[in-house]
């Protein structure tokens, strides 16, 4: 499966690597702690129902919105979503604040957003050679260029399968790129005839055995005839075909803006559903998630909702800590700073709270995935601190204290760790008290 690559997605987990999935079980119930997750199990089983739509095909042009209290963990079900989705399903995760930028108009960078996650599955029957390479024999001659040096002018190659074995002159192009990829007898590989592109599957188990070279994949000979036609699948998204045909129309795309003409995309589009009625694509639509959904102004909405209502369209999920706001660019106050016709199309999830236990259980899952050990008087105090501060600031102070524990030559994370970090590093509310409390002479 040489040929299928891996879709761009944008991951900024650091924060949630310890996040794995849904942690649900068959019937779509909550495990009280399951990869990586912990409590909110309304919420999780509401992600695992929107999943299964997701994988299902029935969610497209459709929404969800997580809300919910600072810290109750609405990027983190939206990265177990992600996780659950697959790699094949692309999902990307853009925060409102990336829409503005100089580079490119808000709308722009909102479309490059939305088509990045939109995959097109591609089918592909190419004719190829296949098999075991038995004999490799370079026909080497002096560089012209470089006379001490020696290239390849033309090769011999023999390749077999469990039922035949063949032998081909190649030229001394594809020699070259033989060379360069270092492939060598034992190997298993593929060559595309048309483009002479070559992927090298990996290694039969009796050549790796012989020259004990592990890190390689070990795959079994192939069976039936050396050429054949072979089908390859594999995804990419709609933002690379814009990319690619963009350069391949204008010299000028690389040098000026990021920009991409309507006439490009129009012409993606109708090649892709060309490809779709033809039978040798299908369309797999993925997430758009959109992180601090209150940076989000009115046109960027209404843009969005219209983008939702086209043939082409991801599943869209925001996640917002605001209760009422005013929508950005307007003096509407709505619910979660969200337009009413847009809020009216979106499914809704709740984040709550956390209690004492659950925060406990998070803040201990943080520090494993880590490689911290916590004291349990660190424990308590980091607890209490989740409790009477945020369940964010608490996670936040894992790295200072344990900083301070390695300066000890220590793994284990005391409570004396734990009290430095705090006394060094304040929560919102102290920082914003005390600029308050210093403002006017900060300003003077
Ligand atoms: N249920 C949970 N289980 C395990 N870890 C969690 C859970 N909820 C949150 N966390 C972790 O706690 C931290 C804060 O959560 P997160 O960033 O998801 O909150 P949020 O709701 O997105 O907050 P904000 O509104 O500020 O964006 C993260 O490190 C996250 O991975
Ligand atoms: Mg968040």
């Amino acid at each position: 499966m040489a040929e299928i690559r891996e879709i761009t997605r944008f991951e900024r987990i650091g924060a949630h690597s310890h996040i794995r999935g849904l942690g649900l079980d068959e019937n779509l119930r909550a495990k009280k702690v399951a990869d990586g997750l912990v409590g909110q199990v309304k919420a999780r089983e509401a992600a695992g129902v929107v999943v299964k739509l997701i994988k299902a095909g029935k969610m497209a042009g459709r929404g969800i919105l997580i809300a919910g209290p600072p810290g109750t963990g609405k990027t983190a079900i939206a990265v177990a979503i992600s996780k659950e989705l697959g790699k094949d399903v692309p999902f990307v995760h853009v925060s409102a604040s990336e829409f503005y930028s100089t580079e490119m108009k808000k709308t722009e960078a909102l479309i490059q957003a939305i088509r990045k996650a939109i995959g097109v599955r591609i089918r592909e029957r190419r004719e190829v050679l296949e098999g075991e390479v038995v004999g490799l024999d370079y026909n080497m001659v002096p560089n012209p260029y470089n006379p001490t040096q020696k290239i390849p002018e033309s090769a011999t190659l023999t390749l077999a399968t469990k039922d035949e074995r063949k032998t081909f002159s190649i030229s001394g192009r594809l020699a070259m790129t033989f060379l360069y990829q270092g492939i060598e007898v034992g190997d298993v590989i593929v060559i595309d005839k048309e483009t002479g592109r070559v992927s090298k599957l990996g290694k039969t188990e009796k050549a790796s055995r012989k020259y004990d070279i592990g890190g390689e994949e070990i795959v079994e000979v192939p069976s039936g005839s050396v050429e054949k036609e072979k089908e390859f699948t594999y995804v990419v998204t709609l933002h690379d075909l814009d990319e690619a045909n963009a350069r391949s129309g204008s010299l000028f795309f690389m040098l000026s803006s990021r920009e991409i003409d309507s006439e490009v995309r129009n012409a993606v589009d109708e090649k892709v559903k060309r490809l779709v009625e033809e039978g040798r694509a299908e369309l797999v639509p993925g997430v758009l998630f959109i992180d601090e959904t209150y940076l989000l102004d009115i046109e960027l909405f209404a843009f969005m909702n219209r983008a939702m209502e086209s043939e082409m369209a991801p599943i869209i999920i925001l996640a917002s800590n605001r209760g009422f706001a005013k929508i950005r660019g307007t003096d509407i106050v709505a619910p979660h700073g969200i337009p009413l016709d847009l809020l009216d199309r979106l499914l809704i999830i709740t984040t709550e709270p956390y209690n004492e236990e659950e925060i406990r259980v998070i803040l201990e899952i943080r520090a494993s995935e880590s490689g911290m050990v916590l004291e349990k008087d660190a424990l308590d105090m980091l607890t209490q601190l989740g409790v009477k501060n945020s369940l964010r600031y608490a996670v936040q102070l894992l790295a200072p204290a344990y900083e301070f524990a390695k300066l000890r030559n220590s793994r284990n994370i005391t409570v004396d760790d734990v009290k430095r970090a705090a006394e060094l590093f304040v929560d919102v509310n102290q920082s914003s008290s005390y600029l308050k409390k210093w403002e006017s002479k900060m300003l003077s």
